[in-house]
């Protein structure tokens, strides 16, 4: 199976020339690299201006209609046709400053499903829940209300990131070996809800902090099969690097 790795540009950068400069910049050096799939996902505004080759195209979110009077709304179908293959869905900062609930959530992702597009669906606990000992059952909430009515068919096109939210942004990454023991969670979810080999092949991301030094350690430690990366993807050198890195495991 190859690495997914995904890199988050969040809200940034404000203008096109700049987009299409950091996207350039990271296609010319993937061109070169082997073993992984790499996928941007840049705010809405820039997807028409991306031209990828060596790279993937992804967004960031999407709402649950085809189309519509729904004021603002970007739908599954625009972004696919504007050549999107992949869609990030309940991303923390959605969760937190667009309070998309785990049923909105779930909306979104089987409406992409159908749409042919791939979700990656994002799960992870806040620290006070952490420190409440509270993870697995936030996990095992999100995953279940989010996959909600996803058939055994669909679900071989849903990743999972599992992005701990105390550790986006925050330069305190989580351990291989607590990535390692949520990893092994969501595959026992995953295996209850649909069965084992559906739960083996399921693409399991790790995200939080990522950088070039512990790239390496998510892959061959924590046994993810990919990652999820924010702000190191905005720097082209350090974002290849990662993906060099990973897939020295
Ligand atoms: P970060 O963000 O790499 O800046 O911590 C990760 C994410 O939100 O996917």
């Amino acid at each position: 199976m190859k690495l997914l790795i995904v890199a988050n540009w969040k809200c940034h950068p404000v203008t096109e020339k700049e987009a299409k400069n950091l996207f350039n910049l990271t296609q010319q050096e993937i061109k070169k690299i082997k073993g992984a799939e790499v996928v941007i996902c840049p705010p809405f505004v820039y997807l028409s201006q991306m031209k990828p080759s060596s790279l993937v195209l992804g967004a960031q979110d999407c709402f649950w209609e085809k189309k519509g009077a729904y004021t603002s709304g970007i739908s599954p179908l625009m972004i696919k046709n504007l050549g999107c293959q992949y869609v990030i869905l309940g991303h923390s900062e959605r969760r937190k400053y667009f309070k998309d609930s785990n049923r909105i959530i779930n909306k979104k992702l089987r409406v992409a499903l159908k749409e042919k597009l791939k979700p990656i669906l994002c799960v992870g606990e806040t620290k006070d829940q952490k420190d409440k000992g509270k993870t697995q059952k936030v996990i095992r909430d999100q995953i279940e209300r989010g996959l909600k009515k996803v058939s055994k068919n669909q679900i071989k096109n849903v990743a999972i990131g599992y992005e701990p939210r105390w550790a986006i942004g925050s330069g305190e990454p989580c351990s291989p070996e607590e990535v390692r023991v949520v990893d092994l969670l969501i595959r026992k979810i995953i295996s209850k809800l649909y069965n084992r080999n559906i739960s083996n092949k399921l693409r399991i991301l790790y995200g939080g902090s990522v950088n070039s030094q512990s790239a390496q350690t998510y892959i061959q430690e924590a046994k993810v099969q990919g990652l999820l990366v924010g702000s190191a993807s905005l720097k082209p050198k350090e974002f290849v690097k990662i993906v060099k890195e990973s897939l020295k495991s």
